[in-house]
């Protein structure tokens, strides 16, 4: 989803199209006070960033799929007391709110400073992938941390990362999430997010971190297929699905929860929880790594600084990067 940005009409439409419920072409051109050829002409480009907009002759248009926009004013409301610790912008669309989000930070943004993108439309994944999503079907965003300690006092905060993700999505009342080193979030159906960590600053102090999140609410076919792995959307582990604007908050309350004591104690008092949630505890895993070689073995759990314990037929190894998957 590469193509160039939808029109600032364009996305009053999608707004007001949000609901899922048909509307007249007549309707929208005097609400916009415009023709209805520009409102032709603003949707057809919507089909381009795979939203698929009806046109129904008698009736007028509606997208194929309801959508919830999330609302700045929402999200605080639901943080309550801890708004103070955030300055969050929804922008309509992004490449990537880790890049944008590191070049505000190398500018000199607060921490808590938060980026959403309601379509991200290049989004970077671990390990050079790509990271797909769609409008309104997801939950895209970075969030700017810096901390008093150096860079090489980071260790394991991917993985606490993960264990504040966990936490949240307990929260929001989804069943059965687990944590995949160092810090997929998955299910038994496949990955339901990631997370991608990108530093700045000394190995001595201070650093920042912009951590990004993607969270699949909803995975339609036409996304899944271009996916490499197993997938799912939170809708399949949620009795109820969870309103995106009080998802978003849930989040980053459990983050900032979970950065504030890292920033003291570091990955420790997170080892057991991310321990008890980890996918592979216990199991036979092939964790490859980036020089084209694999290693296999029994995953025993995590460091002390996030590394990853594997019990090998050569004796207890650990690892801080490389890919984990089932043994072949
Ligand atoms: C992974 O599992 O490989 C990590 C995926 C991280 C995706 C999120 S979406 C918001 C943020 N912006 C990006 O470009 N990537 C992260």
């Amino acid at each position: 989803m590469t193509s160039g940005a939808l029109r600032a009409r364009t996305w009053q439409l999608l707004d007001i199209l949000a609901d899922g419920d048909f509307h007249s072409g007549e309707v929208l051109a005097q609400h916009l006070g415009v023709s209805r050829a520009s409102i032709f002409n603003a949707l057809d480009g919507a089909a381009d960033c795979g939203i698929t907009v009806q046109r129904v002759r008698g009736r007028g248009y509606r997208l194929a799929r309801a959508w919830q926009p999330l609302r700045r004013d929402e999200i605080l409301g639901q943080l309550g007391g801890d708004a103070g610790l955030f300055d969050i912008e929804i922008v309509p669309e992004a490449d990537s709110t880790n890049t944008s989000l590191l070049q505000r930070a190398s500018l000199g943004a607060p921490g808590g400073s938060v980026v959403v993108a309601e379509l991200q439309r290049a989004g970077r994944g671990r390990l050079g992938r790509t990271w797909h999503s769609g409008l309104g079907n997801a939950l895209t965003f970075s969030l700017l941390w810096r901390f008093d300690r150096g860079l090489n006092a980071l260790s394991g905060l991917s993985l606490a990362v993960g264990v504040a993700i966990v936490r949240a999505l307990d929260q929001a009342g989804a069943r059965g999430v687990g944590l995949k080193w160092p810090n997929d979030i998955v299910s038994e159906q496949g990955k339901l997010g990631g997370v991608l960590i990108e530093a700045q600053g000394d190995m001595l102090g201070p650093s920042a971190v912009v951590i990004g999140v993607g969270l699949n609410c909803h995975l339609p076919g036409a996304l899944s297929k271009n996916i490499d792995q197993p997938a799912c959307g939170l809708d399949e582990l949620c009795a109820e699905m969870p309103e995106r604007n009080r998802l978003l908050a849930l989040l980053l309350r459990e983050l900032a929860a979970v950065l504030r004591q890292f920033g003291q104690d570091g990955f420790a008092p997170f080892r057991g929880e991310w321990e008890r949630r980890h996918l592979h505890r216990d199991k036979e895993i092939r964790l490859c790594l980036a020089d084209g070689s694999a290693v296999d073995g029994i995953a025993r759990g995590a460091g002390d600084g996030g590394e990853l314990l594997l019990e090998t037929v050569q004796g207890m190894r650990s690892f801080n990067s490389g890919e984990v998957g089932g043994r072949r």
